[in-house]
């Protein structure tokens, strides 16, 4: 893993901003970096493997463009499909905002009827992220989004992992709500939870294996920023950056994963492997 304070190559990572200077902004990069870094190494591997600087990249739930963005500023060609049209209109305005406009493409759609609107088999890099909690069925949504890929391509699957949950759930005292995620299939804490399933790190690995491609890497996603106080981050000096720092570290840890708030899985074809 990278230096997680090192900023990409050509684009400033997603929301990132210098940890004194906004916490609200900080944080938001505290919950990107580690994926972040993951995700812009895939890609670079993709650019040497493909001989080709910009590559063609599916961001299936990708909203208002959290990550298609700043991979567009990267110089890829970047295609958004989301069902939500507020979130295809924010999307528009921040990549004109971003310089981005002409590399991407919003497109209205749901992971399901994926190929109603964009063609199988046609990108190098697949992005799936925060988006299993709420599909119909994870195992169609990681099957079309691993039938979107080239023969060389890598998916990059994130979810909400079960055990940040519950751990979350009981430092805050909520023992019971707790208890009831760790029992529930769908690892929720109760009906008034807002995220309608939960996921281990073998779940996901085995949607993505299921689907026919090899595991690049898994990482844990927030072990400690979900619940460390803001005050602690915010107020004492060189204490994002060592954070941030902390979690890189985590994320590679298989003893983490079990307590992340987020999963990140890399998904390879074989082709891309051996490339
Ligand atoms: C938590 S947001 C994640 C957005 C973005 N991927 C990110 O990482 O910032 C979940 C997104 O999934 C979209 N979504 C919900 N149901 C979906 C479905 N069936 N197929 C595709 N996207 C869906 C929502 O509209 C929303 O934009």
């Amino acid at each position: 893993m990278s230096d997680p304070m090192r900023p990409p190559a050509s684009h400033p990572r997603p929301q990132t901003a210098s940890p004194r200077s906004d916490p609200s902004r900080s944080r938001a990069a505290l919950r990107t970096a580690v994926v972040w870094d993951v995700l812009q190494d895939a890609l670079d591997r993709r650019v040497k493997a493909t001989g080709r600087p910009a590559l063609d990249v599916l961001d299936t739930g990708g909203g208002s463009g959290n990550f298609a963005v700043p991979v567009a500023g990267l110089g890829h060609r970047v295609t958004v499909v989301d069902p939500s049209p507020n979130a295809l209109f924010a999307l528009e305005r921040r990549a004109a905002e971003a310089g981005v406009a002409d590399r991407v493409r919003g497109v209205q759609g749901d992971a399901g009827g994926l190929f109603e609107v964009v063609e199988r088999g046609g990108y190098d890099a697949v992005l799936c992220h925060g988006v299993l909690e709420y599909v119909d069925d994870p195992a169609e949504g990681v099957g079309n989004a691993v039938a979107a890929l080239r023969a060389d391509g890598v998916l990059s699957l994130l979810a909400a992992g079960l055990g940040g949950a519950v751990l979350a759930r009981a430092l805050a005292g909520h023992f019971t709500e707790a208890r009831q995620a760790l029992g529930d299939p769908d690892g929720r804490w109760g009906t008034a939870d807002p995220v309608p399933r939960r996921f281990t790190a073998e779940q996901l690995t085995g949607l993505v294996e299921a689907a026919g491609l090899r595991i690049g890497a898994v990482h844990g996603v927030r072990v400690f920023a979900d619940l460390v106080p803001g005050v602690l981050v915010d107020t004492e000096p060189g204490a994002m950056e060592a954070l941030l720092k902390l979690e890189a570290a985590a994320a590679e840890l298989a003893a983490f994963h079990s307590v992340a708030t987020q999963l990140h899985v890399l998904g390879e074809t074989r082709g891309a492997h051996e490339a």
